[in-house]
């Protein structure tokens, strides 16, 4: 418990100080990059400097969708929440990530799944992150897990952050490297990663959009053998107001089997 309250308190000030930062660099990448355009209209595209302000502005763009980032995971908006059903935007995450990859989704999701009140975007953008990570661990490819069920979760059985109720189960495991121990306590982190190209801010993002939704999430892993990472979102008391998502390229998945 002590552990996980000390993870929520440093997640919390790292927000707090990311987004100070990002909402600061934003607003002086906005001027950089309006002064690089209008410099651009006073010279012609064969001017050999035309090239180098291209260039600066390009990488201004790079910088400010990486402050973008750091501002929705400090403070991203809060969700524009409806109720909606899971399975959909579930099945869309999955096959708009996987189609075309060496990588086959096994969707296993239960007939009836409770709707929850959810930011569509903010959701598919979590589990987008979650399954473009396991894709990552597996660089020879195979498959994915993705499950969703109905839990009633008892006090007793709760992390210290969730009150006990209804909630909606969703898993994504993965067969790949699986996360060393001494980085496990980290993942969360923003910018932490152990990837060439990566930002590390994927599962940072991914948990501030949980908490947001005064979710949870939780990850085991074995070194070799793979991870789960898993989500509970609260269910909604109402029935759900539209069915307004993509069903995405269904012959991409594979439903293994339906929980009743
Ligand atoms: N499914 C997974 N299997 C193995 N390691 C993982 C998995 N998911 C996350 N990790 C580890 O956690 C780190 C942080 O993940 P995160 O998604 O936040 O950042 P990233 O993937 O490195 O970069 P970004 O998502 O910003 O492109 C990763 O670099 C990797 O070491
Ligand atoms: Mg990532």
């Amino acid at each position: 418990m002590e552990m996980e309250m000390e993870k929520i308190q440093r997640l919390e000030s790292i927000g707090v100080l990311a987004g100070g930062i990002a909402h600061e660099y934003n607003n002086i990448l906005t001027a950089i990059l309006g002064n690089i355009s209008i410099a651009k209209i006073y010279i012609q595209p064969t001017d050999n400097i035309f090239e180098f302000l291209t260039e600066a502005e390009k990488a201004s763009v790079r910088a400010k969708d990486l402050t973008m980032r750091l501002i929705t995971f400090s403070t991203g908006g809060a969700p524009m929440r409806k109720t909606a059903p899971l399975s959909g935007l579930i099945r869309a995450s999955a096959s708009s990530i996987l189609t075309g990859s060496n990588v086959i989704c096994e969707c296993s999701i239960q007939d009836g799944l409770w709707p929850a009140e959810v930011d569509e975007t903010q959701i598919t953008q979590a589990l987008n992150k979650l399954i473009i990570n396991a894709v990552q661990a597996m660089p020879g490819g195979v498959a994915i897990w993705l499950e969703a069920e109905n839990v009633v979760i008892e006090k007793e059985e709760l992390p210290i952050s969730m009150p006990s109720g209804r909630y909606i189960r969703i898993t994504v495991k993965d067969q790949g490297t699986g996360i060393p121990k001494k980085n496990i306590g980290r993942i969360f982190d923003p910018f932490f990663t152990t990837k060439n190209m990566g930002n590390g801010l994927g599962l940072a993002i991914t948990y501030s959009i949980i908490k947001r939704h005064s979710g949870y999430i939780s990850v085991e892993s074995e070194q070799g053998k793979g991870t789960t990472f898993t989500i509970y979102l609260p269910a909604s008391r109402e029935t759900p107001m539209s069915l307004c998502f993509t069903m995405g390229d269904e012959n991409h998945l594979s439903v293994s089997s339906v929980i009743n």
